[in-house]
């Protein structure tokens, strides 16, 4: 009993020692913030706010159909930021010239001029004459057509347009409207426009000499809807070369980064893709290829992130059995291991020798 007594006693002892500890715990966390609670409010405000903007950006895209047209052209982007358009020296292209070209009423376009790099020497100093008649000297031209998003003096673009001159090319690059210093707003008829204009004022000076589209992502498009214009007029454009090519915009779209956020968002291609057609955003290169006769050159990175290669593959087959010939189309993957992804194919040692090769076919 005595034991039992004493057992009971220092029980009771450590109950009392516990409810103070614990008295004094409570005191102690209601006189201080807690940090731990306002983190969670924090977060859990943070939350919310995501929530709120990832429902409603898609009814904004219906609502305010803008929003998605600068998703696709991207063009006020205006990367690289520090770079002065007019003085492509900057940028180791002291063979360039820039030159402000008229298409339409009110649309002002950005183009550089590049004449092969053998000439950089007799370049120095020379005007826009001295350049618009080197056209006509029968070296091969190519009109390269940049994808979405910045300027012609992004890297990848500069460095293309170095390699191609290095082959023994001219090289004509634009910003199309609303895009770099160019001015206007750009839509997918405003593009080829602009791009149709300059062919027929390269084709003006260019003598006997080929004319090439080069179309890069975005450019693709534009590329074979111009090709589909003058084929409406009668004309094949000699050679068109596509890097990194979509079927079309719908199919690229959804396809898209960006679009992997809302792949399962009910009524995704109501808000997304049929804004975009509802707008007029198409660029069908699927369509266009079925009416195209220029020799077609195709090339596309394995580890292409923004437009998976299987779009190329089905371009190239759309091509191949509508020009019914085993050398109109040719397509051209790169290992995945090279990791090119979708812009820096200009870095490949096989590329200038891939390109001397495609015009050199073209020669009549
Ligand atoms: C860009 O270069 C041109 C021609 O050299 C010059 O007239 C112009 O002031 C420059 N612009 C800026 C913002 O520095
Ligand atoms: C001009 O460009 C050419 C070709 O890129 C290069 O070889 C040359 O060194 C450059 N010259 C000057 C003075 O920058």
């Amino acid at each position: 009993i005595k034991r039992l007594r004493m057992r009971k006693r220092t029980g009771d002892r450590d109950s009392k020692k516990q409810k103070t500890a614990g008295d004094e715990a409570g005191v102690s966390s209601s006189a201080q913030p807690r940090p731990r609670s306002r983190l969670l409010w924090w977060v859990k405000r943070g939350l919310l706010v995501v929530c709120v903007i990832y429902v409603s950006v898609p009814f904004m895209m219906r609502l305010f159909p803008d929003i998605i047209k600068h998703l696709v052209y991207s063009h006020r982007v205006s990367v690289p930021f520090f770079v002065n358009l007019s003085q492509p020296a900057d940028l180791y292209l002291n063979h360039t010239v820039n030159m402000y070209l008229k298409s339409e009423q009110g649309i002002s376009l950005g183009v550089w001029h590049t004449v092969p790099e053998s000439q950089w020497k007799e370049a120095q100093g020379k005007d826009l004459e001295w350049y618009q008649d080197s056209l006509g000297a029968g070296i091969p031209i190519i009109i390269y057509l940049h994808g979405n998003g910045g300027t012609r003096a992004a890297s990848h673009r500069v460095g293309l347009i170095h390699v191609l001159s290095a082959i023994g090319c001219h090289v004509l690059a634009l910003d199309y409207r609303g895009f770099g210093d160019s001015t206007g707003e750009p839509t997918e008829v405003g593009l080829t426009t602009d791009t149709l204009y300059l062919y027929q004022w390269v084709k003006a000076r260019s003598g006997s000499s080929l004319v090439v589209l080069w179309g890069h992502s975005l450019g693709t498009g534009v590329a074979t809807n111009t090709a589909v214009k003058l084929i409406e007029q009668g004309i094949v454009v000699d050679g068109v070369i596509i890097e990194g090519a979509y079927t079309n915009i719908r199919q690229g779209g959804a396809h898209h980064p960006f679009a992997w956020f809302y792949r399962k968002f009910p009524g995704f291609e109501y808000f997304f893709l049929d804004t975009m057609a509802e707008n007029n955003i198409i660029f069908p290169n699927d369509e266009n290829l079925k009416r195209m006769k220029s020799r077609l050159l195709i090339l596309h990175a394995e580890d292409d992130h923004i437009v998976p290669i299987h779009m190329a593959q089905q371009l190239y087959e759309i091509a191949q059995s509508a020009q019914n010939s085993e050398n109109q189309v040719k397509m051209i993957p790169f290992a995945g291991s090279l990791g090119y992804h979708h812009n820096g194919l200009y870095k490949d040692p096989h590329l200038p020798g891939i390109i001397r090769e495609f015009v050199h076919t073209l020669a009549p």
